[in-house]
């Protein structure tokens, strides 16, 4: 594939080869990921995982446009899809269209994404009929952590109707996939027979349509907790805190910089690496 699918050709790809993806939030990781996966994520995650925030809450329109903006940047191939963040869809649907249409207008992305169901569908609807194309997002959802009352898994037991309804909802208002995040395998199997749209899957089942993870969780950068449904391919961030280490041993006695790493007085005559 030379150019980035649409949402429409992520609707297609239902029942076929698992959807690929991943968060972005920064021009380099889009770039290495640009390759590998059909649809990139800037999530509202970067709050916790860039900013330190305690939960996505805080995120706001102006830095999911800026983080959206350096992702653009870096991918070619791959699809950007950008996060709503908190207060900024709920309200009501035209608050929702005003505020998604500036994210794909000042960021380029092919799609939104935002949280909730049932209760969201007519929100839905009301941005795919004016061509704004929506991931939905269901299960647990971490903006609203507070009704929550937690970072549980959603779905369980006599919960499983709900979610169920949900996945339809969200479906029949023309969401052109759905994230499902923390939910029981079998009750994601069980959605992702029933509804004709993608499910991406975040700790719910290798069945799914799609995956996505956090690239700063996969690739062991962000170390400050790890949820049981994510599997660390890399150890970035213990890897940098050796080589941290190692630089400020160097410098405390003087072996860096060292000779190639320094200039001479007079310009080299061959190859200079002035
Ligand atoms: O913000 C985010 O990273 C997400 C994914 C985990 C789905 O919403
Ligand atoms: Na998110």
């Amino acid at each position: 594939r030379k150019t980035a699918p649409m949402p429409t050709d992520i609707l297609a790809a239902k029942g076929g080869t698992p959807l690929v993806s991943l968060t972005a939030y920064t021009t380099p990781m889009a770039r290495m990921m640009d390759d590998h996966c059909d649809f990139v994520l800037v999530g509202d995650s970067v709050g916790m995982v860039l900013h330190g925030l305690p939960s996505t809450l805080g995120v706001t329109m102006e830095m999911m446009i800026l983080h959206a903006k350096a992702v653009a940047r870096g991918l070619q191939k791959a699809m950007m899809v950008v996060d709503m963040p908190f207060g900024s869809y709920e309200e009501n649907p035209a608050q929702a269209f005003r505020n998604a249409a500036r994210l794909m207008a000042e960021t380029g992305a092919a799609a939104v994404k935002l949280e909730g169901g049932v209760h969201m569908a007519d929100t839905i609807a009301f941005l795919v009929a004016r061509g704004v194309p929506v991931m939905a997002h269901i299960g647990l959802t971490p903006q609203s952590i507070n009704t929550l009352g937690g970072y549980k898994v959603q779905g369980r037991a006599d919960q499983a109707a709900a979610l169920l309804s949900d996945a339809r909802a969200v479906a029949d208002a023309g969401a052109f996939s759905v994230v499902l995040e923390k939910v029981p395998a079998s009750l994601a199997d069980r959605i992702t027979a029933e509804v004709a749209i993608p499910t991406i899957g975040i700790g719910a089942s290798a069945g799914c349509d799609g995956q996505i993870l956090v690239v700063d969780d996969m690739l062991g950068l962000f170390t400050a907790f790890k949820p049981k449904f994510v599997k660390r391919y890399a150890t970035l961030g213990e890897q940098g805190e050796a080589a941290i280490a190692a630089y400020a041993d160097e410098v405390r006695k003087r072996s860096f910089p060292s000779e190639e790493h320094v200039f001479a007085d007079t310009v080299p005559s061959k190859r200079s690496k002035t």
